[in-house]
């Protein structure tokens, strides 16, 4: 079932994932607000990365930095210089549009990357005028997407500061000490969660461009001449996916479907650990119940490389508006920790005992993935329908259960065994997140579980009483057992696990 962006923005809305920001003030375009259901299943999405890739890894330590740095390490990052996006501004109305968008929207050509000069010329030669007043445009402009403000209370020049772009730099401003403190050997990675700011010029597509959002990010540290010696590479060897590269985008051909091993055999993904980075990344996806075939992954074309970045791949999904980036893997090189030992006058190298060398090691892969863009892929792949008794078409969101905002809902089946089923409630609300739904007819109750995915809903009957047993539903399937009260938490944690299916029980 694929429904559009406006339509899924509809659904989160009216269900209580995520509103509009400031909407009772008309909205503030590019910031959004996770609801009561919204917060949960985003809260559990960063708890199963987390886990994944740092609780469950011995190579991988974790930070928490602000959002506020001194201004030098944005100086020093490039940031300040470098990281922009075009802009058209309308002659007339001096209404701004965001100037690749503009061209990809008018021309229906690709234009990610695409300089300055090479939009301006496809403005003149076919005559692109401002869609509100039909105004000419001036010339395209640079246009630095980071947010400035002000720490303490003066406002000039020396108390700018930047809210943070990215994550990523606090990973290495704090670099030594974290190595110092968890005693990290290469290679190893640090990674954070934490939200990011860019003040795009349009703002589009419901969460998947904002103005305010969160990354997970990883940045994975290698010796420098060890930059395709990744040790784990063997476990994604067999794995498959599409692959997009930049000779494939330059001859026009087809993503071709490979595996991991294929892809390196040809040079066509030239390092090991962008294999397994970006296979992990893909299977972290899978392994929560998103559709293998909705993600492919692509090079970046030269033009399109972020200022720092020696090669870049994207891991990308297939939105209802396009195949977009979901995950970017950039080589980042020694680029970061050079430009800051030079900013800082730091040295930042280590000893590598291994080699029993000093060096300053590589990020050969960067995995940066955007927390509400993996918020939408998992709604999309979710959403389903079902025709209701009555032939109704109804929304079954089949989201897996550890991402569900709760695990189970609990209703008497009719308004005197309420008692019972509060008991059972009770029993199960420490361990299990859950709720109770006493309102209206069983069916409907399902349904409303079902629309906003509730795995599993457990139903208090008159046979609880004798024999003291419940009904456990499935929302996926409609399928009901019995299930004895003692063993409900148990069975209810191997569910959602994953550790039993509903067919064991
Ligand atoms: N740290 C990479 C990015 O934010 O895109």
């Amino acid at each position: 079932m694929t429904i559009t962006i406006d339509e899924m923005a509809a659904f989160c809305k009216r269900k209580g994932f995520v509103y509009p920001n400031s909407e009772i003030y008309g909205g503030m375009a590019g910031f959004f607000d996770y609801g009561p259901l919204g917060v949960e299943v985003k809260n559990n999405l960063k708890a199963e990365w987390w886990k994944a890739n740092v609780t469950q890894r011995d190579d991988v330590v974790g930070i928490d930095g602000s959002i506020i740095a001194h201004p030098k390490v944005w100086i020093a990052s490039g940031h300040v210089g470098c990281f922009a996006d075009m802009m058209l501004t309308c002659e007339k109305c001096k209404e701004k549009f965001r100037a690749d968008h503009f061209i990809e929207d008018s021309l229906k050509i690709a234009a990610d990357g695409m300089k300055a000069a090479e939009i301006n010329r496809l403005v003149k030669d076919n005559a692109l005028k401002c869609p509100k007043c039909s105004g000419q445009f001036q010339e395209t402009q640079d246009f630095n997407l980071m947010f400035r403000t002000f720490v303490g209370p003066k406002t000039d020049d020396k108390s700018v500061a930047y809210l943070r772009p990215e994550t990523a730099q606090l990973m290495f401003t704090n670099f030594r000490l974290v190595v110092d403190n968890a005693r990290l050997k290469l290679p190893f990675g640090i990674a954070q969660i934490g939200r990011a700011f860019r003040n795009e010029i349009s703002p589009r597509n419901f969460l998947f461009r904002c103005r305010e959002f969160e990354q997970m990010e990883i940045e994975y540290f290698v010796h420098p001449d060890k930059t395709y010696d990744c040790p784990y590479v063997e476990s994604v060897y067999g794995h498959r996916i599409l692959v997009y590269s930049a000779e494939m985008q330059a001859k026009h051909a087809e993503a071709q479907e490979m595996s991991m091993k294929e892809a390196l055999d040809k040079g066509i993904i030239k390092t090991s650990w962008h294999a397994y980075w970006l296979a992990s990344a893909h299977r972290w996806f899978i392994g929560l119940g998103a559709k293998k075939e909705n993600f492919r992954i692509r090079q970046h074309v030269a033009t399109e490389k972020s200022h720092y970045a020696l090669d870049t791949w994207d891991l990308e999904y297939n939105f209802p508006f396009g195949w977009k980036e979901l995950q970017g893997i950039a080589n980042r090189t020694d680029y970061d920790l050079k430009a800051h030992m030079e900013h800082s006058g730091q040295d930042l190298s280590i000893f590598d005992e291994e080699t029993k060398q000093k060096v300053v090691p590589h990020v050969v892969c960067e995995p940066s993935l955007g927390v509400d863009r993996s918020f939408l892929v998992f709604m999309f792949d979710a959403y389903s329908t079902r025709k209701d008794e009555k032939g109704n078409e109804v929304v079954v969101l089949k989201i897996h259960p550890k991402l569900a905002s709760h695990k189970a809902g609990v209703f008497p089946l009719v308004n005197k065994l309420e008692g019972k089923a509060k008991e059972v409630y009770e029993s199960l609300r420490s361990d299990i997140p859950c709720f109770f739904d006493r309102s209206g007819s069983i069916g409907r109750r399902y349904a409303r579980a079902d629309e906003i995915g509730i795995p599993f809903c457990i139903t208090i009957d008159f046979d609880t009483e004798k024999d003291g047993t419940v009904t456990i539903r499935d929302r996926d399937t409609a399928e009901q057992r019995r299930v004895k009260i003692d063993d409900l938490t148990n069975v209810l944690q191997g569910l959602v696990s994953c550790r039993i299916g509903f067919a064991d029980l």
